[in-house]
């Protein structure tokens, strides 16, 4: 038998959001606002979870994917709202929890104090208050000699006394559901045409039922998104939230306040995270890791003991014991393996990195798959765009790519073999083979061609070939090193 049922209000307009995108819909901490209040009363173990949709439902449909919603047409008040989502409710159900979809920062606990409460009294209704320095706007909380709750009074509805009742309505139930079945079509229409579910509870003490309050303890945790400054001061509420999670269970988070996680993201224990730092969507970062500073890792997963500092990197996956940066760029579809070492300014794409390569200064690799022990050199290339396709480069390992090496994509470059300092490689290079200048060639070639033309030379009574030969063909003696 399912106990207890969500309903969350998410039909109103939003207007003061001045968006195109449905209130609810904003993110914050990466996530949909809607979407942290779906999650936290998930966690407070209410599974069934109905939203009632309106303004921009569609949107909010897709965001939803096929979890329970409801449309509202028109929308004529909470009380309204909340009938309609009893329709997907099933009967089965004994408490039905009510919140709004725009405040995202209640926390699960809360939505089991006032389930709990509920049940506890025997209440027709419990509800969460909040005690606010300004009131302006809430529904304003009456309470009788045994501290229940007798009426609340909207803003509009309110005479002067009442509008210095600092305790308001956060808009947060939990109901009985029998009750609330019977109940939910008899609330009078307003002044305005509207329903409203505060209404019922006037209705529920005029019939000797119980309505209990619940307190917040930290009434800003109760706030609703009315705008986007609201937005603003919610996300820093949130973040803050977010660190200290992270810090309890194990991670160093040396500046809270220059570091940026969004909700989703998981850290491993003793992960240490350094000032100037955003980790957003899906990331995940390994046990020991040091992330920062200034580093933005996004829908990554970066493994244990590696470290990633005043870079960037997205949709990757770095290994363990990996170094990267500063100053380099991963871009989507790496999958860089353990003790790489990705140095200053390297840009990669696409591409494939196996074990303890070295890639430290500034190079580029795209749609390349890269063996082991692999040696990019700085300046080395992928040529992977013909202006049309782009092609694969295949470096095997143990393969070392001279200093401002070219390589014209699509081409392997056989395990163990090396490319000159300044080779443009437009052919396959064997395992093992050396390759050098531009257009780059075996070695032996180039050594055996310039033999032949210094003989010549010198048989015709010209000089031999020397040093000014080589500087005239980039690469033609030149080191293999990177230093
Ligand atoms: C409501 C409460 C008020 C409380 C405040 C807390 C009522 C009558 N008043 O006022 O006591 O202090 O919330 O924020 O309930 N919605 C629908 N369908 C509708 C109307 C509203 O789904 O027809 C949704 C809205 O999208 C919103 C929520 O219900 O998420 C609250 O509606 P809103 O119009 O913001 O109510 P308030 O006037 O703020
Ligand atoms: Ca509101």
């Amino acid at each position: 038998m399912l106990a207890t049922a969500a309903i969350i209000l998410a039909a109103g307009q939003g207007t003061r959001m001045r968006s195109r995108l449905p209130k609810v819909l904003h993110p914050l901490a990466g996530r949909p606002i809607l979407g942290h209040v779906l999650d936290a009363v998930g966690r407070a173990g209410v599974e069934h979870r109905v939203v009632v949709v309106g303004h921009g439902a569609e949107e909010i449909e897709t965001f939803l994917a096929g979890a329970p919603s409801v449309r509202q047409d028109p929308q004529l008040g909470t009380a309204d709202a909340v009938r309609v989502g009893l329709d997907r409710v099933p009967t089965s159900v004994r408490q039905v929890l009510v919140t709004v979809g725009d405040a995202p920062l209640i926390p699960a606990e809360l939505f089991e104090a006032v389930l709990r409460e509920q049940a506890d009294g025997e209440a027709a209704i419990a509800l969460l208050s909040a005690e606010m320095a300004d009131p302006t706007g809430y529904g304003r909380i009456l309470r009788d000699e045994r501290g229940d709750s007798r009426a609340i009074v909207e803003e509009a509805d309110a005479d002067p006394g009442t509008h210095a009742i600092g305790e308001i309505n956060v808009g947060t139930y939990c109901f009985d559901a029998g009750w609330l079945r019977a109940n939910v079509g008899n609330v009078p229409a307003s002044a305005k045409g509207e329903f409203y579910l505060t209404d019922l509870v006037a209705m529920a003490a005029g019939a000797g039922r119980r309505v209990r309050v619940v307190s917040a303890p930290d009434p800003q945790l109760t706030m609703g998104i009315n705008d986007r400054v609201q937005l603003a001061v919610a996300e820093r509420l949130m973040r803050r939230a977010i660190a200290e999670r992270h810090m309890r269970s194990g991670v160093t988070i040396t500046d809270p306040a220059t570091t940026y996680i969004d909700a989703g993201v998981e850290i491993g224990q003793d992960a240490r995270i350094e000032p100037w730092t955003v980790l957003k969507g899906s990331t995940v970062i390994g046990q020991d890791a040091v992330i920062g500073p200034n580093a933005q890792v996004v829908d990554s997963g970066i493994g244990p003991r590696s470290l990633v500092w005043a870079s960037i990197v997205e949709e990757s996956e770095v290994a363990e014991d990996v170094e990267i940066g500063p100053y380099s760029h991963l871009r989507p579809g790496c999958r860089i393996g353990p003790r790489c070492r990705i140095g200053n300014f390297a840009e990669l794409k696409k591409s494939q990195v196996g074990a303890g390569t070295q890639q430290h200064h500034f190079s580029y690799l795209g749609d390349a798959e890269v063996g082991e022990d692999v040696n990019v050199g700085a300046g080395a290339v992928t040529a992977n765009f013909d202006g049309v396709n782009k092609h694969t480069t295949v470096i095997g390992t143990g393969a070392f790519i001279g200093v401002d090496t070219t390589l014209r994509a699509p081409i392997t470059i056989g395990p163990g073999a090396k490319t000159g300092a300044g080779a443009v490689v437009t052919r396959d290079v064997a395992a093992g083979k050396t390759v050098v200048g531009m257009p780059a060639r075996p070695i032996e070639l180039r050594r055996a061609r310039r033999q032949a033309v210094a003989a010549a030379e010198s048989a015709h009574g010209a000089e031999p070939a020397g040093a000014g030969d080589r500087n005239s063909q980039p690469g033609g003696g030149a080191p293999l090193s990177d230093a």
